[in-house]
């Protein structure tokens, strides 16, 4: 078998052969003497016409294929010069490999979204998820290209793990005990050491504390894994088991970290547009029109950078407008990191140096000792994208904190330990996959950017 996306690359070496390609039924459409079927094979975005005759000995049966059926199809490719698609298949010989029924829930018409999303199983097979699945890939290997050729290191951080990596108390328990007979301690709380581990344990919410171990040892580090949240946000931008990338570096600051996320954000872009043509052209037209112009501009473009103090001062003023009323210290809203982004500086930026109290105790105390050295990257459409941070390198100044903040200082032993045995400055932030998703193909929904989503309420599949 070859595949469409082979024969996109090297048409003239297929034009006028005979070739052999396994596909899904997209369409069928039938006369007296002959018919035309499109067949979508999934591996490029673009289907194949197949024109079938009488003469084919199962021709009474190929007229009446349903929709979703499994062929392999041999023939000759012609090209078409006229048509919409460059070329066909004259058919010389059709295998029915899986017959479909014509219940089948994807008919040759547009579905909604909050359709699709009830037949997950399904929902690959549509134009839509085809392009967004195949480019979700991409990004994923643009990532990953783009860490390794500037040497930094993969780090597998663990799924299970006893510590809360952000303080924030969002965890889904691990445990193996029975919930009919969980046993107690005097005090009535859960008696842990019976349990597995023999002690208290989560999924994690962040390989960012694991990963800097990594950094301390090999400077250049990241990580690229599931993540879990039992936030109870039903928003269209939360999900409970969502990818994060997390790279982390020793002897850099904050400057350094936002210079590394806008180069990697910059970089992913250029890679999806140059591999993804026909996708990013079906994003642009269906799904969010401006998409390209935008992308191609934020590639060319510096992104903004300004302070949490400045963002309040320029959102104060317009706080009428806002749900949420902006002032010194509070945590900014979705309204208001959009409302700087897509009306203010109509591009990605940074927001830097957030008020201590909002963020996570890792991060490093200014001089001002009222904020940190956190960055916030905001991008049009979305809000949040990226999340990161100079970490506090001060063994007492670390210590304090987690203290002060009624942490059990011997599950950040080991975290203690990276100030005390060498410390140096370092910093590192954590990039949502699936926001990145949705920012670069336009979809507004990250229940549409995930295969399976899991989100408050679903956990289909
Ligand atoms: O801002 P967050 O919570 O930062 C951290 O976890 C740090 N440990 C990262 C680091 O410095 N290494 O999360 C990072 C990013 C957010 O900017 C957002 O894009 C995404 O992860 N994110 C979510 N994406 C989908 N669903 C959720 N529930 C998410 N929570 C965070
Ligand atoms: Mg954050």
């Amino acid at each position: 078998l070859t595949t469409v996306r082979e024969i996109y690359k090297n048409i003239d070496k297929y034009i006028d052969s005979e070739i052999t390609i396994g596909g899904w039924v997209r369409s069928n459409r039938d006369s007296k003497s002959f018919g035309f079927l499109v067949i979508s094979d999934g591996s490029y975005f673009e289907q194949i016409q197949v024109v079938y005759h009488d003469t084919l000995p199962e021709f009474n049966k190929l007229a009446k294929i349903n929709v979703g059926a499994a062929l392999v199809v041999k023939g000759m490719l012609v090209a078409t010069p006229n048509a919409k698609q460059p070329f066909e298949i004259q058919a010389t010989h059709i295998d029915i490999e899986g017959e479909s029924t014509p219940d089948y829930p994807l008919q040759k018409k547009r579905h909604s979204l909050e359709y699709l999303r009830t037949i997950p199983h399904l929902r690959p097979r549509t134009n839509t998820f085809q392009a967004v699945f195949r480019v979700r890939s991409l990004i994923a290997y643009a990532i990953h290209k783009f860490f390794q050729e500037r040497d930094f290191v993969y780090v597998h951080t663990p799924i299970i793990t006893g510590s809360d990596a952000e303080g924030a108390g969002e965890m889904f328990r691990v445990t193996t005990l029975d919930p009919k007979d969980v046993p107690l301690n005097k005090d009535g709380s859960v008696d842990f050491s019976k349990d597995f581990f023999g002690k208290e344990t989560n999924l994690t919410v962040s390989g960012q504390l694991n990963g800097e171990t990594f950094a301390m040892a090999f400077r250049d580090i990241y990580t690229f894994g599931p993540t879990f949240r039992a936030e109870n946000s039903n928003t269209t931008r939360h999900a409970a088991e969502f990818w994060m990338i997390e790279p982390e570096f020793a002897f850099g600051d904050l400057g350094d970290n936002m210079d590394l996320a806008e180069s990697m954000l910059k970089y992913i872009i250029n890679y999806v547009l140059e591999n993804a043509a026909p996708e990013m052209e079906f994003f642009n037209q269906f799904v969010d029109k401006g998409l390209l112009e935008r992308l191609h501009h934020v590639a060319e473009s510096d992104f903004g950078r300004i302070t949490y103090t400045e963002a309040v001062e320029i959102l104060e003023k317009n706080n009428d407008n806002f749900e949420y009323k902006v002032s010194w210290g509070c945590d900014l809203q979705t309204e208001h990191e959009r409302y700087l982004t897509e009306q203010v500086f109509k591009k990605p930026i940074f927001v830097t140096d957030y008020p201590k109290a909002i963020k996570a105790f890792y991060m490093k105390e200014n001089e001002d000792k009222k904020t940190v050295a956190a960055m916030d990257c905001l991008v049009p459409g979305i809000g949040e994208i990226m999340g990161g941070s100079q970490r506090e390198d001060d063994y007492n100044k670390l210590l304090a904190r987690i203290e002060e903040l009624g942490m059990d200082k011997k599950d950040y032993d080991f975290y203690l330990d990276l100030r005390k045995y060498g410390s140096t400055r370092h910093s590192g932030f954590g990039l949502g996959f699936e926001r990145c998703v949705m920012y670069l193909t336009g979809m507004s929904n990250i229940r549409d950017v995930l295969p399976f989503p899991r989100t408050v309420g679903n956990c289909e599949l």
